[in-house]
């Protein structure tokens, strides 16, 4: 296995993916609101997907999920599946997580929507999350230590009193949806991996407002906090440049440039 740069034809098909899921996620943004199930969300992503966008949902039958997103509410950590039973009600915190492939190549990103009345710790818990991961964004360069993307991360995430997901790491993205390299959103020893110009990548840091340990549901997919806690998680792919990267899965709600330069 290696990690693949990805050349300028790849690139701007990557790109085009990466901007029809993060359109995705602006266009579900009105339907997030208390009463919907996940079932009839997913249900719309999917139709826009499709006839809209022209788009494959990625998740959709990857190995056997069965639906075309994923919704992941409250202490469901990742993988959720929508639901024609799960209502969403007020101060809920809810990730939507898409994948499209578009053209062959994937694009990937996830955020959190609150549901009505946002609860204070709810609101501060997706507010630390997406922090994390911009102060990451704002790192990420040729010849930096991939490591340097999980210190980062933890370090905000621990410092609020919060923990950060282990079993889950972000990874290379292209052709595959799940390539190599692991982006993990901690540090560890012996994390040789230098970032170059032209890998692109996910972030994608899970919090838990309680420990960091979670167990998978009889279902084979939801993953859940161990002590019932909330978690969150938020997602960009994102290219290394000469001089930093490109968020490419951004939207326009974001008060941040595409292209940001680390220096
Ligand atoms: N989108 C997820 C990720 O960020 C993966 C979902 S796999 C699925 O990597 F099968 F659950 F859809
Ligand atoms: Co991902
Ligand atoms: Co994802």
């Amino acid at each position: 296995m290696s990690i693949f740069l990805k050349n300028n034809e790849e690139i701007k098909k990557i790109r085009i993916a990466c901007h029809l899921a993060a359109d995705v996620l602006e266009m579900i943004e009105q339907y997030v609101i208390p009463g919907i199930t996940t079932g009839k969300i997913d249900h719309i992503c999917h139709e826009y997907m499709i006839y809209k966008q022209n788009v494959i949902p990625a998740c959709l039958g990857y190995k056997g999920f069965p639906k075309s997103v994923c919704i992941s509410v409250n202490e469901v950590v990742c993988h959720g599946i929508p639901n024609d039973d799960q209502i969403l009600k007020n101060g809920d915190i809810v990730n939507i997580d898409v994948t499209v492939i578009k053209d062959s190549y994937h694009g990937d990103t996830s955020k959190m929507f609150i549901v009505g009345k946002p609860t204070v710790e709810g609101k501060n818990l997706c507010k630390i999350t997406q922090e994390s991961l911009y102060l990451a964004l704002n790192v990420v360069k040729p010849g930096i230590n991939v490591n340097r993307i999980g210190y980062i991360i933890q370090k905000h995430v621990e410092c609020h009193g919060l923990s950060v997901v282990r079993d889950y790491c972000g990874h290379g993205i292209g052709k595959n949806f799940h390539e190599e390299p692991q982006i993990l959103h901690y540090t560890t020893r012996n994390n040789k991996i230098v970032l170059k110009k032209g890998m692109i990548f996910t972030i994608e840091p899970m919090v838990n407002i309680g420990n960091h340990h979670v167990y998978t549901m009889i279902d084979g997919w939801t993953v859940k906090t161990k002590d019932q806690s909330l978690s969150a998680q938020y997602e960009h792919t994102i290219l290394v440049t000469n001089n930093g990267c490109e968020i490419l899965t951004l939207r326009k709600e974001e008060d941040l440039p595409p292209l940001l330069i680390n220096n």
